[in-house]
């Protein structure tokens, strides 16, 4: 890994190798800790996490499982005293629970609402550790949110007919949020969360026999018989043959207030309705918030919406209060990417077309505005609830699985991770384009763009991930025999000087997953380098990038593991334990025992 001469800030480090270590390996001259993990104490009363005696009571005061997006909100200047806000994905029940004690064909009620409480949210107060790293703390501010919160639907959906149960007659109180994947901090301090692979938790959608009906399930993704995790036998909203709309009231984007631990989180349904991976908001030079959202799924789309509203400034509640509320109100639209190059020079290799880009021209299709709908035969209810189905009628661009998208605060144009569609090209299936375009995706890649009125945009691909000694891998036009190999990006965020990070998600290349820089101006735009990888199994998530500290989420360390008897991984606790997903902090060593400045 040469460096040419010149640093650019934020990215000065020696970039680790690829390797297959159980171990957060992070580049010589920086430390780490772990900040929280699975099991540990959020609220009073927690008992210290056991392995062997698990209950619900117990899961209900802990931090959840498999840790994903990770929100960091400063409560002071210096950022001594903080929130942390972090999402609990899913569950991976054989892990969590000792081999002779779970059944995956019969597991008990208590070991189903343990995974309830496992999922969802918690808020801690962290303070800055003078050695480094953050230290989670009792507080008012601790909280835990799971499967059976109470949540508010909000916006146009709110109320409708197709978000009514028998437990919610009103359709506007809906229980719990889970597979929540990436999210945002919004700039009115509360955070945005995607759920996600909601889909998964439903059964019986096989026994549904209106074909309207087995349509929208199916293009959601809802099918089969009994659910993997048999929750439909504890509680019937988990069953579609029973509770038709239940699986309705998932699949937004939610929005919780961390500065209040009694608010009701909210669920926006103005921002539509799929397998929401992130959202995150970005106040337009007019005062109107846009917030950019991926749907992750082969083929699937990325959506923008734009509030009617103006952003108010500050953090006050009122403010808060008024500024949630823009995103009640605004239009929501799906993205068409049209490439500027003949078609017959995307042929799938990834080869770079002869005007050296894979580049073009983009627009924003609207799809309903307020209790208005663009979208021919679909009320505005129904483009809330079936985004997929309107997005699909209106001719938008199929991707390779929109994960994070994110707004880089340095140069205003927009960036989303396209993880990986190795379908991409197969028989029956969307050819390559010069927005994505490689057959077979198997590596992903990144894609940047800037708003260039209203409804338009201009976009290039700024990374076609994989072996740089791979002809079909570009690195933004930097030298490849400089770069570190990158695979399947997933989560994204900036530092205070612009530059991306990425963390990955299933890196194929044979090492371990984890999280690069990239600078995307200058002579180094394309200069990716691996700042830290994962345990073995774990996917990077987070990540949060801040002057003098990392957080990275180490999301399912051991996945691959056939069950918690056989552990492949023991981090972080090393010995014998079984993996947990932990939440960790990195820092610069610092002179005179101060951290220093991250990359600089
Ligand atoms: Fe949960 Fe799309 O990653
Ligand atoms: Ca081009
Ligand atoms: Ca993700
Ligand atoms: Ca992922």
């Amino acid at each position: 890994h040469g460096r040419p001469g010149r640093t650019v800030p934020g990215t000065d480090f020696e970039p680790v190798a690829p390797n297959t270590a159980d171990a957060v390996v992070v580049p010589e001259g920086y430390e780490q800790a772990v900040v929280i993990r699975w099991g540990d104490p959020v609220l009073p009363g927690a008992p210290r996490f056991d392995f062997r005696r698990q209950t619900v009571a117990a899961q209900e005061r802990q931090f959840g499982y498999n840790n994903d997006f990770v929100g960091l909100i400063p409560q002071d200047g210096l950022g001594l005293r903080n929130l942390l806000v972090v999402n609990h994905e899913y569950t991976t029940e054989t892990h969590m629970f000792p081999a002779d004690q779970y059944d995956p064909e019969n597991p008990t009620e208590e070991q189903v609402r343990i995974a309830w409480a496992a999922h969802g949210m918690s808020v801690v107060q962290a303070l800055r550790d003078p050695r480094g790293g953050l230290r989670v703390v009792p507080s008012w501010y601790n909280r835990r949110i799971t499967i059976t919160t109470e949540f508010e639907l909000r916006g146009p959906a709110a109320g409708s007919d197709l978000l009514r149960t028998s437990a919610d007659p009103t359709g506007r109180k809906a229980l719990g949020t889970q597979n929540n994947c990436a999210g945002g901090v919004t700039p009115w301090g509360t955070v945005l969360s995607g759920e996600e692979n909601f889909n998964q938790y439903f059964a019986n959608a096989d026994a549904v026999t209106d074909p309207v009906r087995r349509e929208r399930l199916a293009r959601y993704g809802l099918r089969g018989g009994g659910s993997r995790r048999r929750w439909e036998r504890f509680d019937p909203r988990w069953d579609v043959a029973k509770e038709p709309n239940e699986s309705n009231r998932f699949g937004w984007v939610v929005e919780i207030d961390p500065h209040d631990p009694h608010s009701t989180p909210v669920k926006h349904t103005a921002l539509g309705r799929f397998k929401h991976e992130a959202a995150n908001v970005t106040i337009q030079p007019d005062g109107r918030v846009a917030v950019y959202s991926g749907d992750d799924e082969r083929f699937d789309y990325i959506y923008k919406y734009v509030s009617k509203g103006r952003y108010k400034k500050g953090t006050s509640a009122r403010a808060r209060r008024h500024n949630m509320g823009l995103l009640d109100d605004g239009t929501l639209y799906v993205a068409r990417f049209t490439g500027n190059s003949p078609a017959g020079e995307i042929d799938g290799s990834g080869r770079l077309p002869s005007d050296g880009e894979f580049d073009g021209t983009g627009e924003w299709i609207p799809l309903a505005s307020g209790n208005r709908s663009f979208v021919d035969g679909m009320s505005a209810e129904e483009v809330y609830v079936f985004t997929r189905l309107a997005a699909d009628r209106v001719g938008a661009t199929k991707m390779d699985r929109p994960e994070d998208i994110e707004v880089n605060p340095v140069n205003g144009r927009i960036y989303a991770a396209l993880t990986n569609n190795t379908d991409r090209g197969k028989a029956g299936k969307a050819a390559a384009d010069e927005a994505n375009p490689r057959t077979g995706n198997r590596n992903g890649h990144v894609i940047e763009w800037e708003e260039t009125g209203e409804t338009t945009f201009s976009w290039r691909v700024l990374l076609v991930c994989g072996d740089p000694a791979a002809a079909d891998t570009y690195f933004g036009g930097f030298p490849k025999d400089q770069v570190s190999p990158i695979s399947c990006p997933d989560n994204v965020a900036f530092d205070g000087y612009g530059n991306l990070w990425i963390s990955t998600d299933g890196n194929t290349l044979g090492s371990n997953d984890g999280l690069f820089s990239v600078p995307v101006e200058g002579p180094e735009r394309g200069h990716v380098k691996q700042f830290l990888t994962v345990p073995i199994g774990a996917e990077a998530c987070g990540p949060v990038v801040t002057e003098d500290l990392v957080l990275v989420a180490v999301q399912h360390p051991g996945e691959d593991a056939p069950s918690s008897a056989e552990p492949v991984s023991h981090w972080p606790d090393g010995g014998d334990a079984q993996p947990r997903p932990s939440v960790v902090a990195v820092w610069k060593k610092g002179r005179f025992g101060r951290p220093g400045k991250i990359g600089r």
